[in-house]
């Protein structure tokens, strides 16, 4: 029996195929998100790699942000419920979640059933965002997938003050022009979300395995920031920016067998 997850992000579209509840037979993203063509293009994705076509999914789940604007489902269920459930699969052993999406970060603590005990959550702000990191990478030139490399060269953390993304982003302008080492900026700036992150970690009382997942867990200087901030090892999900899709693909083998 074949279950599909589709997670409809702000930043992008990431679709999940399971075979029987447990093998993964196709695991898609593009960087596009709420609208038709990202969730569009992660679906013929998905199908080209599983040759499957819609009438071979038994049960269809949709998450994410734009998950009610995504019209082919059989069910929406929540973000939160379906990273916990995605994380629980792969991490059976992950107590605390840390997800860093495109517009919102999450702390999730689990129970070791995989239930979810509480969740935190920063979607009032872009500071502590996938978002901040891309406004930061634009005013840097550099891209995302430089960002780690360079953090991995600077030889002391610039500190970013403003905890605005707009006033940050006058701050790292401002300190580029003072001569202030670009490296140094771009450790600052992990470091600047990492804290923000562990804050909603804090809240739900710290506890082991701690698992980062969403996009920006891919960002090797984040999640090092969220280590040395912790002060604890910090375990990257296996393909972390398609967790989500993967718990709705779970929940949607849950479903088909009720059905
Ligand atoms: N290759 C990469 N390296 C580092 N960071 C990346 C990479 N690709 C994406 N990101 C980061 O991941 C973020 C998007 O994360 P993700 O796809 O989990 O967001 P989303 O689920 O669409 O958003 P949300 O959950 O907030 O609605 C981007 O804003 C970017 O900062
Ligand atoms: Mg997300």
């Amino acid at each position: 029996m074949y279950t599909m997850g589709i997670d409809v992000g702000s930043a992008s579209s990431k679709v999940v195929i399971l075979k029987d509840g447990k093998d993964i037979i196709a695991s898609e993203v593009v960087q596009v998100g709420t609208g038709s063509t990202g969730p569009a293009r992660a679906l013929e994705l998905a199908y080209q790699k599983s040759g499957l076509t819609r009438e071979d999914i038994s049960f269809l789940v949709a998450t994410g942000y734009g998950r009610f604007a995504f019209d082919d489902a059989d069910k929406q269920i929540s973000e939160i419920s379906c990273h916990a459930k995605g994380i629980y699969f792969l991490v059976p052993s992950a107590r605390t979640i840390i997800d860093i999406g495109g517009q919102d970060a999450k702390a999730i603590r689990l129970e070791s059933n995989g239930s979810i005990k509480q969740f935190f959550m920063n979607d009032k702000c872009a500071a502590g965002t996938g978002r901040f990191l891309d406004v930061m990478a634009r005013v840097l030139e550099t891209t995302l997938d430089e960002m780690a490399l360079l953090d991995e060269q600077a030889t002391e953390t610039a500190p970013i003050s403003s905890t605005c993304t707009v006033f940050a982003e006058s701050e790292v302008i401002s300190s580029l022009s003072n001569g202030v080492s670009r490296n140094n900026i771009i450790k600052g700036v992990h470091l600047s979300v990492a804290s923000r992150a562990c804050g909603l970690a804090y809240r739900g009382g710290l506890e082991m395995d701690v698992v980062m997942t969403g996009g920006v867990a891919q960002n090797a200087g984040v999640v090092r920031a969220v280590a040395g901030v912790l002060k604890k090892e910090v375990i990257v999900a296996p393909n972390p920016q398609t967790t989500g899709a993967l718990g709705a693909a779970l929940f949607a083998y849950e479903a088909a067998q009720k059905r």
